[in-house]
């Protein structure tokens, strides 16, 4: 099979980390026998840089007429005080808006030699398996009006919240969907006791759920859910929300699993689908070579999954990250203190590795997670 994929590095760590996913998704590729074409483009503040703009034309086109696109991350604290539009996360926004992802789905996922790398304690995190659906297009993230108005000291600024019925409608239908090939448990969360937004949700919610019986539904309300999540993460299955809410609770829950850096995502609903990690640029530790590329490499495995039905792969890959975690191989982020740990083109070369063993074993699929 041709997987022609866009690769997107972005900003701070993004580069460092899509380098491992594709070298990662190259060991795929030799092991079963797949030909690849990648092409590298910019965005964010990376296109800022290169075109003054967040999403050159020429990185969209690419991403359109490709089976799939990888992103790393994008922001940067150079662009901290331009305007809205000409900030690195404008691209990614508008990346999401053309390809038409309406639906971010974003596993958490403890694995189970990573128990200890929570905060919480291991008998807590224990068995933790979540899958958020945040819905990607609506809400806050672009409503309309939206504005800063009025001269220095006395300025006001303005952001929408918005939904319509059909956006609410779609994103839950992925929902209910993929709680029918997990263990069939919904949980919507919003914050029906102040926003209107968030009373349409929950009707047009529990309306979809009438067309799955076999799926439990309930509601939660967004703070609730905030400590549900700490205190008993293995109640949750699949949790269905709006964009902002999902953008926070999807970040705290890699708190849970053990880290951010762990967490992979594919946003979906249009032609082409996205992968991305989780964490963001991570200004911080970029260019130290250090940053975890895990994220990374679980977003191929979700996109070999979902953009080209390759099962197999996947599943060799994600059986290759268990396999390098329970050699007791860490980055920075999912040692403990008195652990060593390794970077992230280590990590990457023994995922690879991993990946290779798999391969030539006869059944890459057995996963001991
Ligand atoms: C994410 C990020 C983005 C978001 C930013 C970079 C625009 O935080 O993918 O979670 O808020 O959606
Ligand atoms: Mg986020």
């Amino acid at each position: 099979m041709l997987l022609k994929v866009a690769i997107l590095g972005g900003d701070g760590i993004g580069p460092e980390v899509t380098g491992e996913a594709v070298r990662v998704l190259k060991t795929v590729a030799e092991s079963f026998g797949h030909q690849l074409s990648l092409t590298h483009k910019d965005v964010g503040g990376a296109a800022l840089r290169s075109a003054n703009d967040p999403l050159p034309k020429d990185t969209l086109e690419t991403c359109q007429s490709s089976g799939a696109v990888l992103l790393g991350a994008v922001g940067s604290p150079d662009f901290d005080h331009v305007p809205g539009n000409l900030r690195p996360e404008k691209g990614l926004l508008r990346l999401r808006q053309a390809l038409g992802v309406f639906a971010n789905l974003r596993p958490a996922f403890c694995f189970a030699p990573l128990e200890d790398a929570s905060p919480l304690r291991a008998e807590v995190v224990r068995g933790t398996d979540i899958l958020f659906v945040r819905e990607l297009l609506g809400g806050i993230y672009f409503g309309e009006p939206r504005s800063t108005q009025g001269s220095a000291g006395a300025r006001v600024a303005t952001d929408t919240m918005r939904y319509g019925e059909p956006e609410i409608k779609r994103v839950a239908h992925v929902a209910f969907q993929l709680a029918r090939t997990r263990r069939r448990k919904v949980t919507s969360v919003d914050k029906a006791n102040v926003l209107d937004c968030s009373r349409l949700w929950r009707e047009v919610v529990s309306r979809t759920a009438q067309h799955y019986p076999d799926v439990q539904l309930n509601h939660s309300y967004v703070d609730s859910a905030a400590t549900a999540l700490v205190s008993h993460p293995t109640n949750f299955d699949v949790v269905l929300t709006e964009n902002m809410f999902g953008d926070i609770l999807s970040d705290q829950a890699g708190g849970v699993v053990g880290s951010l850096g762990m967490l992979p995502s594919a946003s979906v609903g249009g032609p082409v689908a996205l992968y991305e990690p989780v964490h963001g640029s991570a200004p911080d530790i970029a260019g130290k070579g250090i940053a975890n590329p895990l994220g990374a490499i679980l977003s191929i495995g979700m996109m070999l999954r979902h953009s080209f039905q390759l099962d197999r792969e996947a599943a060799c890959v994600e059986a290759a990250v268990t396999d390098t975690l329970v050699a007791g191989h860490r980055t920075r982020d999912l040692a403990k203190p008195d652990q060593p740990s390794i970077g992230t083109t280590q990590m990457g070369q023994k995922v690879a590795e991993a990946v290779k063993a798999r391969a030539r074993a006869a059944d890459p699929m057995t996963v001991a997670r």
